[in-house]
């Protein structure tokens, strides 16, 4: 099934401001030894579009997405990047090509300062004549303006595991949109927040959205999660495409009737 969208932007012709898809998949398939992870999964996704992925446990989601951020190989298909066949050969060379990711557990190093959590693997330097320092006092005041853009203000000398769970998802979250990615992808952000801080989440993509025209592909269990945010939705079913939708046209209780493999 596809969605309206997908057809309504490929009909747009030669004169519409973006040629193509930023990132089209085609035939994409995982298997880990005998076990069949990802089949023949394909879908497009536009410049400055928000995709859901939406699937009940082990549907997939965070399979596909280590995938498009280079920490898992595909078994087969193929990856196009702004129309080009792309591999990416690891988080790094993903990140290089423009891909940002926040794991569905967080990787932030618990003991390590808001600062450092911000800053690591891309430390800021200043040269003092021959010898190259780390430049503490810029990284501290650049993540705590990253932080405070989206209206958060926590200290940024605390340690991360003193932050709760809201502070620590909107800190990843900021931490990986600060390179201006191409293609922002997010495993389940929402899990165990409150609607309060979901809804902050959603603001300060928004306004990433706005600012960067930035694509992102969100992963949720329940489409009720992210409803209100996605402009399509996947459902994935162990490891199939099972549904695709606009969201205009997207039943919640179809979703999960499909999800779940009940009739509907
Ligand atoms: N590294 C791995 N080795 C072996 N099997 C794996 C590995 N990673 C995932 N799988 C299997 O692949 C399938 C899809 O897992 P995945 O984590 O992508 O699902 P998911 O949709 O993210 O589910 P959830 O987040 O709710 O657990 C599951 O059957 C899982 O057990
Ligand atoms: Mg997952």
């Amino acid at each position: 099934m596809r969605c309206n969208f997908c057809e309504d932007y490929q009909d747009r012709g030669p004169n519409m401001k973006k040629a193509g898809p930023i990132l089209q998949v085609t035939g994409l398939s995982k298997n880990f030894g005998t076990l069949r992870a990802l089949s023949n999964i394909s879908f497009e996704l536009a410049g400055g579009k928000i995709l859901g992925l939406v699937g009940d446990n082990g549907a997939g989601r965070s399979t596909l997405l280590r995938i498009l951020s280079g920490g898992l190989q595909p078994s087969g298909g193929q990856i196009y990047l702004e129309g080009k066949a792309t591999r990416f050969k690891s988080p790094a060379d993903a990140m290089k090509k423009g891909i940002a990711i926040t794991y569905q557990f967080s990787q932030l190093v618990d003991i390590a300062k808001v600062w450092e959590n911000f800053f690591m693997g891309r430390e800021l330097t200043k040269r003092i004549g021959p010898l190259a320092f780390l430049d503490v006092q810029k990284m501290k005041h650049l993540a705590a303006g990253a932080i405070a853009k989206y209206g958060h203000t926590f200290d940024v000398e605390r340690e991360a595991r003193e932050l709760s769970g809201g502070q620590r998802r909107l800190l990843a979250i900021s931490r990986a949109i600060q390179a201006n990615p191409k293609i922002f992808l997010m495993d389940e952000p929402t899990h165990g927040l409150s609607k309060r801080v979901i809804n902050e989440i959603f603001d300060l993509l928004r306004k990433t959205k706005e600012a960067s025209d930035t694509s992102i592909i969100i992963t949720a269990q329940w489409y009720e999660q992210v409803c209100d945010f996605v402009d399509e939705v996947i459902v994935l079913r162990r490891g199939e495409v099972v549904g695709h939708f606009d969201a205009e046209s997207a039943d919640g209780g179809q979703v999960f009737k499909l999800a779940m493999g009940l009739t509907p």
